[in-house]
């Protein structure tokens, strides 16, 4: 079988879907073709690419494999590069149902790996985790950088110096890295989530929960969430968190935060007044810019200063680590071709397996996820 591995094309992409590691174990009992130049912005070179035993091609070539390896959805050149029945995985956007019913009508079987279920079996699978676990490593290290004052606590011949403040809201994969992070440059960590479980786990990590008791049966119901992700909460609890948020706001010097509603735009959580608020120089980066902030005041792609306060909203944070972005999607997608292929070394896609079912969009020119 052929893989290809194309440059990725979408701006501010960095990453790049194999590595020379995972790449070895492909070629080991395939054709591998990478293109020219895609690992570079990840800092991997051709040379590392077919010292591990893969071909350097154009983009072309790269695209008439039989399996593509993407990070991001092909776009409509991409498209038009792939024969009917090219299996591609990638990051693809499950909920972009325009680009799904492009890919179904090019005839391609393509697999978007968000859509992995949260089992046992697709742990290692899991891209949401891998790439958000280094999103908010660096949302931390962002934080850090544009705060004009010290993280942890010092104490100098000058005078002494205040630990920082973090206030860290949605504490799934990305919030649990931050916790962790933001403790070991010395911070002191409050954080809070919908769902219940998440308060032992902060409070392992040394953080303070900030809690908003449920008051009625449908509150605690609606707070466990589904699979493992969030659900809207209702109009009442989230103006009970808003005020306990507020006040909580007012002491922090940086706030981080992480909460999604997967396929819905991601909660208010910081409103205006809350910024108001805030101490001047404080900061506060969005993880959700990308899925409408959860801040309203935040800016895709830029950081803004509102009354007086940083508010960072770049995008897609794992971008910015891209080298081991790259190594860990690489595994993810390693993992998964596991699943596709037998031990015959030949395409099998079992309709019935239920990672496959959550996650191939399109096949045979049909649309598979609504
Ligand atoms: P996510 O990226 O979808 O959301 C981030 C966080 O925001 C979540 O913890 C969510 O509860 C929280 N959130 C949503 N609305 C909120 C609101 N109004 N206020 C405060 N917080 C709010 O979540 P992520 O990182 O994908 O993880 C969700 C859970 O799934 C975690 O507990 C994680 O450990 C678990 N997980 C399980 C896996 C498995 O069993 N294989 C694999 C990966 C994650």
């Amino acid at each position: 079988m052929r893989i290809g591995i194309p440059a990725e094309t979408r701006p501010g992409e960095t990453r790049v879907a194999a590595t020379p590691e995972t790449v070895k174990k492909l070629a080991a009992k395939h054709q591998v073709v990478v293109q020219s130049g895609a690992g570079m912005p990840a800092s991997v070179t051709d040379d590392a690419y077919a010292a591990a035993g893969a071909q350097i091609v154009g983009a072309a070539e790269a695209f008439a494999a039989d399996v593509v390896l993407k990070v991001r959805a092909p776009n409509a050149d991409e498209r038009g590069m792939m024969k009917a029945g090219t299996v591609v995985i990638g990051m693809l956007n499950p909920f972009d149902s325009e680009n799904i019913a492009a890919m179904a009508a090019a005839g391609l079987q393509a697999f978007a790996l968000e859509a992995v279920p949260r089992i046992t079996r697709a742990q290692s699978m899991d891209v949401l985790s891998s790439q958000a676990n280094i999103a908010g490593y660096k949302a931390v290290m962002m934080a850090a950088n544009t705060y004009q004052r010290f993280m942890p606590m010092l104490m100098t011949a000058a005078g002494t110096v205040k630990a920082a403040r973090v206030l860290i809201m949605g504490v799934g994969v990305a919030g649990l890295q931050a916790i962790a992070t933001a403790k070991r440059l010395g911070a002191v960590i409050e954080a809070s989530d919908v769902r219940p479980p998440v308060k032992e786990q902060v409070e392992s990590l040394g953080a303070k929960f900030i809690d908003v008791p449920f008051l009625t049966e449908e509150e605690k119901e609606i707070a466990k969430g589904v699979g493992g992700y969030a659900r809207p909460m209702p109009a009442d609890w989230m103006r009970r968190q808003a005020e306990l948020v507020h006040e909580r706001a007012k002491q922090a010097d940086v706030i981080i935060t992480t909460a999604l509603i997967p396929g819905r735009p991601a909660p208010t959580l910081i409103s205006e007044e809350t910024v108001k608020a805030m101490k001047p120089g404080s900061v506060i980066v969005d993880l959700a810019v990308s899925q409408g902030g959860n801040c309203p005041l935040s800016e895709l792609g830029k950081t803004v200063v509102k009354h007086g306060v940083y508010i960072v909203g770049e995008p897609d944070l794992a971008t910015l680590v891209a080298a081991d972005a790259s190594a860990l999607y690489a595994r993810n997608v390693l993992d998964f071709l596991k699943l596709i292929i037998d031990k015959e070394d030949q395409l099998v896609i079992d309709r019935e397996d239920e990672i496959i079912k959550a996650t191939l969009v399109c096949a045979g020119g049909e649309v598979l996820r609504k």
